[in-house]
């Protein structure tokens, strides 16, 4: 285990753990100073590309973005989100994820996990790739939302699977909308640190989709706090832009050759 991971997992029980997603290199360099882990998640489909779910997306898009974010990362860790069809097979997984490794020099992979996918990440772990694992709502697997671990039996099934995981050495699990008493009995049960998406402050630390805190997505549930309207500052800017133009106070002089 890489000293980076190692260090992550001591924050466990120390401190809340910080995480954000990143899809460029300007925007992880902000967020490495101040973040313990930085994703690159596959909601970029959604984000980015205006794709109405994640599960088109391709691998090579995946890299793409990765080794733009990986320009701007120093210190975070940094994880990139494996597609839905890229990780179907352990063979398949295994050379992905090294593919993923390989060209984009994280240090970790995340898939979303599903009872029926444990193999593949004992696969993945096996071949020494670290992996956090992704339960609870899970957009590749999951059609409609819901609030996941209502129920006794859910919560029973879904500490199971976090137990399961932990077993296979996953380093870290994201627990994405699962309630409050069942994301705490979760995290109490676990040594590994548990990353809350809507799953309330019992997680050993949170993590939520950055254009979403900075009002960029237009997508704004119970579970996201919004910091900054930048949409509203942007317009502002190309309201200006346009009206210099249109005006020629831009370009003056100063700005040409
Ligand atoms: O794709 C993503 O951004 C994610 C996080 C929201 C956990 O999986």
């Amino acid at each position: 285990m890489s000293l980076k991971i190692k260090n992550y997992l001591n924050i466990k029980n120390k401190r809340k753990i910080i995480c954000l997603t990143a899809y460029s290199k300007s925007v992880a360099k902000i967020l490495d100073k101040q973040c313990d882990l930085v994703l690159v998640g596959d909601s970029l489909a959604n984000v980015l590309y205006g794709m109405k779910n994640t599960h088109n997306l391709s691998l090579d898009t995946m890299i793409n973005h990765a080794k733009a974010v990986r320009q701007g990362i120093k210190k975070s860790l940094l994880v990139v989100d494996m597609p839905k069809d890229s990780y179907k097979k352990p063979s398949q997984a295994i050379n992905n994820a090294k593919l993923i490794i390989k060209k984009t020099g994280c240090d970790a992979i995340k898939i979303e996990n599903n009872p029926n996918n444990l193999k593949i990440v004992k696969s993945l772990i096996n071949s020494n790739i670290n992996v956090m694992g992704h339960i609870g709502y899970t957009p590749q697997f999951k059609k409609k939302f819901r609030v996941e671990g209502k129920k006794l039996k859910e919560q029973k099934k879904l500490l199971k699977h976090a137990k399961d995981l932990e077993k296979l050495g996953v380093f870290s699990i994201v627990l994405e909308c699962i309630t409050k008493n069942t994301a705490s009995l979760i995290t109490k049960n676990l040594k590994i640190p548990t990353i809350g998406i809507g799953s309330s402050v019992a997680c050993d630390g949170q993590i939520l989709v950055t254009d979403d805190i900075l009002g960029l997505s237009g997508f704004y549930p119970k579970f996201i706090k919004q910091y900054v309207n930048l949409e509203k500052i942007i317009k502002r800017a190309v309201t200006k832009f346009v009206k210099d133009v249109k005006l020629k106070n831009f370009p003056r002089n100063k700005n040409s050759f």
